[in-house]
């Protein structure tokens, strides 16, 4: 009886987890999809807790399971409280590495049931004792949650500031290496005397360790999101190595869905970048290579003022605001929302042009508006905003280059070339807004700043429009 109502709670679990991350994909639905997953969780890990049973006997050592509760539960509600919203992908990175760690302890401990059983059979190689199947379970999850251990806590380090890039001549030879050293560590442990079969283990975990740091050391800032979510993606495998070393089906789906889920939203983001993972992982998109091949000489620009920018936006009838990295930076999505409010008092229709990679980590936009109370009827979609861009009187952009750059759709040489973009181009006026005329993420210029319809409105997001609400009030 006991052991059907647990499959019953891993089934709540498994439904509400799927549930859940599907409502994660609207930002209306978002913050109800997370609790209902984690209260579906919460069910599924209570009835193991208190319901499952092996030969008879329950789990016991509770002062430890909740102490172990209580204590990670204050920690990442305090730091989940603190923490400010641009620094939301360091959060994910180092919880992500928490994952990658647990999983990789689970094989640890697992491992060592084995050796502890057939360790004083000294002559025989553990191959003789244990399925290949099985093995191959315990050493996935423990190289593969070593890597996203190790990889997510540089990820972390760079995304605060604490660890800065480290690259050098014929890394990625290193690198290949020491992945090859991991591999064959592995299978010298099953393949070896049974002795020796402990100190190959924690070798092998060492290797991925380090093979985790090496991994993401010489990955350029920017590109972290992309790396964080791969990661993420390694944690699920390696989660769902647990769910099949325990046959625990709530944390086999789980992890599927994450792995799953990790590998998808990578994909995309290059897809949005128009980069393949290799280049990522690899290249040098953003580096100063890619500034200085594309430097040319564009013409003169346009400046505007703010009080004619306070006129022409009052008396537009349809505004587009396109938010991107440096209104994050400027933390203006207030100043930004107060003006949307402001010019609809006015009778102007606003709306605002989402890029699905402006900004630094996927759905940048999206959350910081939304942290601004902004409706989100009113943000559209690369798509949709493409196909308003031509009856628009003025697009504002705050902040956003590359993902604006007609370069992705004009220039086969541009490393943007092919990127979706926002078609800003098609509306009647455009003002940018930033600080100078210096390249955005990727390296490059912008021909649109260069264009007739095209006004420079130079300065800081924040104070360019808490000034800019002053002048439309003045008029
Ligand atoms: P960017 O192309 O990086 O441009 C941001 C612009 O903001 C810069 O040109 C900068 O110009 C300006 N800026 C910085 N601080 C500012 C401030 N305080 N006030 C006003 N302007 C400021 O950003 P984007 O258009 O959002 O494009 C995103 C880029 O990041 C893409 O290349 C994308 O591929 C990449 N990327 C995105 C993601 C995700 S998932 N979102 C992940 C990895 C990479 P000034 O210095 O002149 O002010």
């Amino acid at each position: 009886m006991e052991v059907s109502i647990l499959t019953l709670c891993y089934l709540f679990g498994s439904v509400t987890f799927i549930i859940g991350l599907k409502m994660l994909s609207n930002p209306a639905t978002a913050r109800n999809g997370n609790l209902l997953a984690a209260a579906g969780m919460a069910i599924a890990i209570v009835g193991t807790i208190f319901l499952y049973e092996e030969e008879g006997k329950k789990l016991g050592n509770y002062p430890w399971i909740f102490g172990g509760i209580l204590v990670g539960g204050i920690i990442g509600t305090l730091s989940a409280k603190k923490v400010k919203m641009t620094a939301m992908p360091e959060m994910v990175s180092m919880f992500n590495g928490m994952g990658g760690a647990c999983a990789a302890l689970i094989s640890t401990v697992e491992f060592d049931h084995i050796y502890q059983t057939y360790r004083a059979v000294e002559t025989a190689w553990l191959s003789d004792f244990v399925q290949a199947g099985h093995y191959l379970t315990i050493i996935a999850g423990a190289i593969i949650g070593s890597v996203s251990f190790a990889g997510s806590m540089i990820a972390w380090g760079k995304l605060s500031g604490k660890i800065k890039d480290m690259s050098f001549r014929g890394q990625h030879i290193v690198n290949l290496l020491v992945l090859l050293l991991v591999l064959a560590a592995a299978v010298f442990t099953y393949q070896y005397n049974v002795g020796y079969a402990q100190l190959l283990f924690y070798v092998t975990v060492g290797l991925a360790l380090i093979y985790g740091v090496l991994f993401v050391m010489p990955i350029g800032g920017a590109d972290m999101p992309v790396v964080i979510s791969l990661l993420n993606s390694f944690t699920g495998v390696a989660a769902a190595c647990g769910g099949f070393l325990y046959n625990n089906k709530v944390m086999l789906t789980g992890g599927i869905l994450v792995g799953a889920a990790g590998t998808l939203l990578t994909i995309l983001m290059c897809k949005a970048m128009n980069r393949s993972l290799k280049n990522v992982l690899i290249g040098s998109f953003g580096g100063s290579t890619v500034a200085a091949g594309v430097k040319k000489d564009q013409g003169s620009f346009k400046e505007i003022t703010l009080s004619d920018t306070a006129v022409v936006m009052s008396y537009a009838s349809k505004v587009l605001i396109v938010p991107g990295y440096g209104l994050a930076v400027a933390q203006a999505q207030h100043a930004c929302h107060e003006l949307e409010k402001l010019l609809e008092s006015k009778g102007v229709e606003v709306k605002y042009a989402i890029h699905p990679v402006a900004g630094r980590m996927p759905g940048h936009m999206n959350v910081l508006l939304a942290e601004a109370d902004v409706n989100y009827d009113k943000l559209l979609e690369m798509e949709q905003a493409n196909d308003e861009f031509p009856t628009t009187d003025i697009v504002l952009i705050l902040g956003a280059n590359d993902v604006v750059n007609p370069a992705a759709k004009t220039d086969p040489s541009s490393p943007i070339y092919g990127m979706p973009i926002l078609d800003v181009e098609l509306a009647k006026n455009v003002v940018v807004n930033k600080r100078s005329m210096k390249p955005g993420y990727a390296g490059i210029e912008n021909d649109l700043f260069f264009q007739p319809k095209t006004s420079m409105l130079f300065g800081d997001a924040k104070k360019v429009l808490q000034d800019l609400i002053g002048e439309i009030k003045n008029l």
